[in-house]
């Protein structure tokens, strides 16, 4: 029996892993290392079985007592937090001090491609750190839709980004979530790989857009601002500087690069097929009309 510490626990991908930890039936101990147990408590009271541990990325001090304990970690970087070398400089640090020898990363498709990415700066630390690793690096959450962007479409029935005419590779968080507990089960079997966790299709922001316009009825409308224009609205909306100048990077660059690569690791590791758009914005209807 491993212990496997899951950091992110509480939120979209972290909540889908440990869904599919029990559902695919885990042997092993599930630690969910949260900044607040008891609101954690309360929103993961379904998982009888879940042990919970203090833990903050941005306060070393709470990274001993945790790790010391721990076989796999699975390690996401929190949206928040750009300034990559002084958050996880000294995780990675304790994280070797610990002896942890395995651990599963969330980083971004594409992440390879660019420097600045913060999910780059990470892969190479935990590269350079020689502890056993695998990525996981799945396309554009189709819940975005769902969670940051939501107020907009609520409120305003609008979605703005600075993304143009770019592809994305929208994909369901739910598949995420079972690719990543079918990888934390089976740790020696992928041990140094790395995966692309994509849908079936690359889909432009105004398709996707007529899409839950076709299925709900909402009249939501996708408007593309320049990314300066971006910037000083959702800053004086109070968007941190620094979650502003990642969402100007998700969605601007990808203007100027290639389509995403659609990867089969998805039905590799699960032997399922991922979930279509229509089937998410079916499943989401409600929240749309
Ligand atoms: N959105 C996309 O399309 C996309 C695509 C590819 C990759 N990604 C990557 O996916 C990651 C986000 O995953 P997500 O959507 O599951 O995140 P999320 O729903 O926003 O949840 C963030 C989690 O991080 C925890 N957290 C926040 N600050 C923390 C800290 N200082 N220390 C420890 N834990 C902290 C939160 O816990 P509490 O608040 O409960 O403490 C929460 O569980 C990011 O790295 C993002 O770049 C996103």
């Amino acid at each position: 029996m491993k212990r496997i510490l899951i950091t992110g626990a509480t939120g979209n991908i972290g909540s889908e892993i440990l869904r599919y930890l029990y559902k695919q039936g885990t042997r092993n101990k599930i630690i969910a290392g949260v900044r607040s147990i008891d609101r954690a408590k309360q929103e993961l009271n379904a998982f009888n079985e879940l042990e919970y541990v203090s833990f903050d990325i941005e306060n070393p001090d709470t990274f001993k007592n945790v790790l010391n304990n721990v076989d796999t970690l699975f390690l996401l970087r929190p949206p928040q937090i750009s300034d990559i070398n002084r958050y996880f400089i000294p995780l990675i640090d304790a994280m070797n001090e610990a002896r942890i020898r395995e651990v599963v990363f969330l980083s971004v498709q594409g992440a390879e491609k660019s420097s600045i990415i913060p999910h780059n700066k990470i892969e190479k630390l935990i590269l350079n750190s020689g502890i056993d690793y695998i990525f996981l690096r799945p396309g554009y959450f189709m819940q975005n839709l769902t969670t940051f962007l939501y107020p907009d479409i609520q409120k305003k029935r609008r979605i703005i980004l600075p993304a143009g005419q770019a592809k994305f590779n929208w994909v369901d968080v739910e598949n995420i979530g079972e690719a990543a507990a079918t990888v934390l089960e089976e740790f020696d079997r992928y041990r140094n790989q790395i995966f692309e966790i994509t849908g079936p299709e690359n889909i432009k922001f105004a398709e996707v857009v007529r899409r839950i316009n076709a299925i709900t009825g909402a009249g939501i409308v996708f408007e593309s601002a320049d990314p300066l224009k971006y910037f000083r609205l959702k800053t004086n909306e109070g968007m941190v500087k620094g979650m502003a100048m990642v969402m100007i990077m998700l969605h601007f660059l990808p203007r100027f690069q290639k389509e995403p690569r659609i990867s089969g690791a998805y039905e590799i590791l699960t032997r399922n097929q991922p979930a279509t758009i229509e089937k998410f914005i079916e499943r989401e209807k409600l929240k749309f009309v």
